[in-house]
Parts: C-alpha cells; sequence; structure tokens
C-alpha cells in the first residue's frame, strides 16, 4: 500500500499524535516522520543539532525554524519517502508549514491531508504525566491506559522505558501554551485550503485508529 502525499498530525501535546501516526504509517507502509524524535536523536548522539536543540526542548519551547526545516529536507531525501509520509509534530508554525507547501510542490506531491486530534487540556496533563517511553525503538505507552506487560521494560524490544525530559509539569505547561500560541493558528491555514479534517481524540486509542483508518485512504 502507498499513501502517494503528505499526512500531516497537527494536536497539542500529549493528544495522541504519536500514538496514531505510528499505526497509521503502519497501515499504509508509509514512514513516519516525527521531528520531535529526530531532535530527541540527536541529543542522545550528542550533535551540534542536539546540542543546541536540548535546552529549547526541556523548557518546552520550540527549536528555530531553520533548523527543523534542514533537518526535514534532509529526512525527505531518503527513498522511503517516494510514495508518500506521515508527519507527527511538523509544521508547528506558520513559516513551516509554507516552506514545507513549496518542498511538497518541488517534489510532485499535491496538497497533504492534515488532521487535526482534539483532546482537552484536563485530560492532556493526565496523559502526559502516564507517558513512558522505550529508550530503544521509541514505543510510547501509558501507565494508567496502555502499560507495558512488564513494567519498566518495553513490550516489543526489553528496551527500558524512559520518561521525556520535557513532561516536567514546569515544561507541560509550556508547551501547552507555545502550542496555542504558535501551532494551533495552523488548523486556520490547513482549513483555509480545504485539507483539514477533525478527529475527538479524547476516546480510546482504538476507536480513533478506526476513525482515521476511514479518513485516511491508502492505496
Ligand atoms: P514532540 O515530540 O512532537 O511532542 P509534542 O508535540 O509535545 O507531543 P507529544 O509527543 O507530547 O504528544 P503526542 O500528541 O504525540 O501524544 P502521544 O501519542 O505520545 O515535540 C517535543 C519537542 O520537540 C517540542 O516541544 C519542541 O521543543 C521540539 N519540536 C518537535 N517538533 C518541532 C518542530 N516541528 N518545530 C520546532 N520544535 C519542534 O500520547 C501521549 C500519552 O497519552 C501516551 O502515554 C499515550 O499512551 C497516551 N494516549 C494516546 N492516545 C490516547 C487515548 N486515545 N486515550 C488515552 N491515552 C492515550
Amino acid at each position: 500500500m502507498a499513501l502517494n502525499r503528505a499526512l500531516i498530525f497537527l494536536g497539542p501535546p500529549g493528544a495522541g499524535k504519536g500514538t496514531q501516526a505510528k499505526k497509521i504509517a503502519q497501515h499504509c507502509g508509509a514512514p513516519h516522520l516525527s521531528t520531535g524524535d529526530m531532535l530527541r536523536e540527536a541529543i542522545s548522539r550528542n550533535t551540534e543539532l542536539g546540542r543546541i536543540a536540548r535546552p529549547i526542548m526541556e523548557r518546552g519551547d520550540l527549536v528555530p525554524d531553520d533548523l527543523v526545516m534542514k533537518m526535514v529536507a534532509e529526512r525527505l531525501k531518503r527513498t522511503d519517502c517516494q510514495g508518500g509520509f506521515v508527519f507527527d509534530g511538523f509544521p508547528r508554525t506558520l513559516a513551516q508549514a509554507e516552506q514545507l507547501d513549496k518542498i511538497l510542490e518541488s517534489n510532485g506531491f499535491g496538497k497533504p491531508q492534515v488532521i487535526d486530534i482534539q483532546v482537552d487540556a484536563g485530560e492532556l496533563v493526565k496523559r502526559i504525566s502516564g507517558r513512558w517511553m522505550c529508550s530503544v525503538g521509541g514505543e510510547i505507552y501509558n501507565v494508567n491506559v496502555a502499560p507495558p506487560k512488564v513494567p519498566g521494560v518495553c513490550d516489543r524490544d526489553g528496551g527500558k522505558l524512559v520518561q521525556r525530559a520535557d513532561d516536567r509539569p514546569e515544561a507541560v505547561g509550556e508547551r501547552l501554551a507555545v502550542y496555542e500560541r504558535q501551532t494551533k493558528p495552523l488548523t486556520d491555514y490547513y482549513r483555509r485550503k480545504g485539507v483539514l479534517d477533525v478527529v475527538d481524540g479524547a476516546r480510546p486509542v482504538e476507536e480513533v485508529s478506526r476513525d482515521l483508518e476511514k479518513l485516511v485512504r491508502c492505496s
């Protein structure tokens, strides 16, 4: 199966973008491109980008557009992106969205499909405080609703589960504020282009996934 376009997941921190983007990417046989995961990898490898990004991410702010655009443009050159791709956490500013439009156009992709996952703030904080991630493969768990079989260990690859540095309460507040200020306006940007679908994310993971499989056609 192929997606043949860019699929973009919008939504606040903790809405379930990563959880759903991974599933739909697997369903459509397309790569899952999480800018958050790419930046966390740069931090763990201690690259120049990682050293710049670490303090910014830890306080809950956005990494500068030029650095994120360079990282994304490099990733899109890889052959696995030829049949389309699923973005999770990108674009996050109007400047990123406008530059992405140009990249898509110059690579022969049509308009993207954009899904906005909506969840209220109280539920977001609850989800983020219960989140644990695999330090090896990035698998996402939640101690309240999606726990691993063995506490602290990834079901898939046995990796150690860790909490993200930016899931501390002080950083979460900043991330939610940054989302409202810089990323939420993208819903209007894409609505005006006629490419936005809104999904109620405050339901069990499987229900949200079922809706997404109906909305996202892959051939
Ligand atoms: P990023 O990694 O993208 O984080 P985020 O957008 O803040 O989103 P989260 O990963 O917190 O949440 P999610 O929506 O993916 O939810 P998840 O599926 O994990 O970005 C981190 C940082 O990197 C940014 O703050 C910024 O500094 C930087 N960055 C990244 N991209 C950037 C860009 N483009 N430009 C500039 N800077 C950038 O689910 C959350 C929890 O809820 C999990 O425990 C999960 O198991 C659980 N859950 C999921 N779905 C459900 C459900 N339906 N019901 C109950 N629980 C659920």
